[in-house]
């Protein structure tokens, strides 16, 4: 056989490995026997925690996604730095913004006291994920269980995480490169209806777009000016002023996200590019940012589809890499 025929055999063979495995392992029943109080025992120390900081159901959501983005969905993100490995909580997306850290080391400590080496730093952000997003109000999915922990960071994974800057299609192009088609897209920007951003990732929107020294003209002018408000041009090197993601409904988990970027009020560039982004750009993500501000239902449905999809990129099963006893450092 000609050496490309045989590499692309193995390619079939491999994926429909993978595939397999990744049906054949991932499970929401993984626990039921081995520690079956897994989704109360989360649930428990969220709900602890929300008590003192309602922004955590936001936090920890967004972790589920820094960490299944880079190296897929093994808690490499969890990792703290060591003299020979760099820790993704130092790539620019994380360092000063990633939270909710010491809740995972929460999560893990109750669930090492109830089941001791048996559940998945992973695991634990997938599930921490879908909690926070029910107890903010959003829809309900059956969490897939049995990943395993990786063994390494990978910081320069995590540097080109999807960000704020970079134009829709390229943030397409991460998505789809992970198996996350434009629905999924959209409907998984559908997080920010929860959480904060600090005033340096809308900096530049506000008074000097892509180098114009002008503000972004997809960006309402009323807004444009309470945003300037609370993020002032030159706030003596501190712009780590928070502002809500979704500033009509700030920790419910609904679809006003959407119909705020209708209105040009989507606080991140990343977010209005999804309908305003030059025309043949938004062309698909238009259509889809409209669909679920009319049907919050529609928005829930396919929220929860690219959870699950979002939550089986790469995942180690089987014996591949090991369960952490402790999230910030390997065995
Ligand atoms: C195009 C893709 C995305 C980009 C560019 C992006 C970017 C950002 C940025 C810049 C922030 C504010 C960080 C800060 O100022 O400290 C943020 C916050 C947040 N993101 Fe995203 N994001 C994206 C997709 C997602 C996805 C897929 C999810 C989850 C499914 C998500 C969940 C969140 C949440 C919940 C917050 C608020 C966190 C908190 O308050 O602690 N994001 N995102
Ligand atoms: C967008 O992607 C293209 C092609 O991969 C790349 O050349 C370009 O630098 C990217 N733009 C930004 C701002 O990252
Ligand atoms: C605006 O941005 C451009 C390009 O990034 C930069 O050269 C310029 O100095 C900035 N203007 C101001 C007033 O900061």
């Amino acid at each position: 056989m000609p050496a490309v025929a045989v590499a692309l055999c193995a390619a079939v063979v491999a994926l429909a490995a993978l595939g397999g495995a990744r049906a054949r392992e991932l499970s929401p029943g993984y626990y039921d026997a081995s520690c079956p109080h897994v989704y109360d025992t989360v649930r428990r120390v969220i709900q602890e925690a929300r008590a003192a900081d309602p922004r955590i159901l936001a936090s920890l959501l967004r972790l589920h996604f820094h960490d299944c983005f880079v190296n897929g969905c093994d808690g490499s993100l969890l990792l703290d730095e060591t003299p020979t490995m760099r820790s993704e909580k130092a790539a620019n997306a994380n360092v000063g913004s990633a939270r909710g850290f010491p809740v995972v080391d929460d999560i893990k400590a109750a669930l090492e006291h109830a089941c001791p080496g048996v559940v998945s730093c992973a695991d634990i952000l997938a599930l921490a994920a879908e909690i926070s997003v029910e107890l903010a109000g959003g829809p309900y999915w059956r969490v897939m269980l049995g990943r395993r922990d990786g063994m390494a960071a990978n910081f320069d994974g995590a540097q080109i995480l999807p960000s704020p800057q970079d134009p829709l299609d390229n943030l397409t192009k991460k998505f789809a490169d992970l198996g996350l088609d434009d629905t999924d897209f959209v409907a998984l920007q559908g997080a920010h209806t929860i959480g904060r951003a600090q005033c340096q990732s809308i900096q530049d929107r506000l008074y000097n777009f892509s180098g114009t020294e002008q503000p972004d003209p997809t960006l309402d002018r009323a807004y444009l000016a309470e945003l300037r408000q609370r993020c002032p041009a030159a706030a003596g090197g501190d712009d780590t002023g928070l502002n809500d993601l979704d500033p009509v409904t700030p920790d419910r988990f609904d679809n006003s996200y959407y119909a705020n970027i209708q209105r040009n009020r989507g606080v991140l560039r990343s977010d209005q590019a999804m309908l305003s982004a030059p025309e043949e750009s938004a062309e698909s993500t238009g259509p889809i940012v409209g669909r679920f501000a009319s049907s919050q239902a529609q928005f829930f449905q396919s929220f929860s589809t690219a959870m699950i999809k979002m939550g089986n990129i790469a995942p180690l099963t089987g014996s591949m890499g090991e369960v952490r006893r402790n999230c910030r450092a390997v065995n």
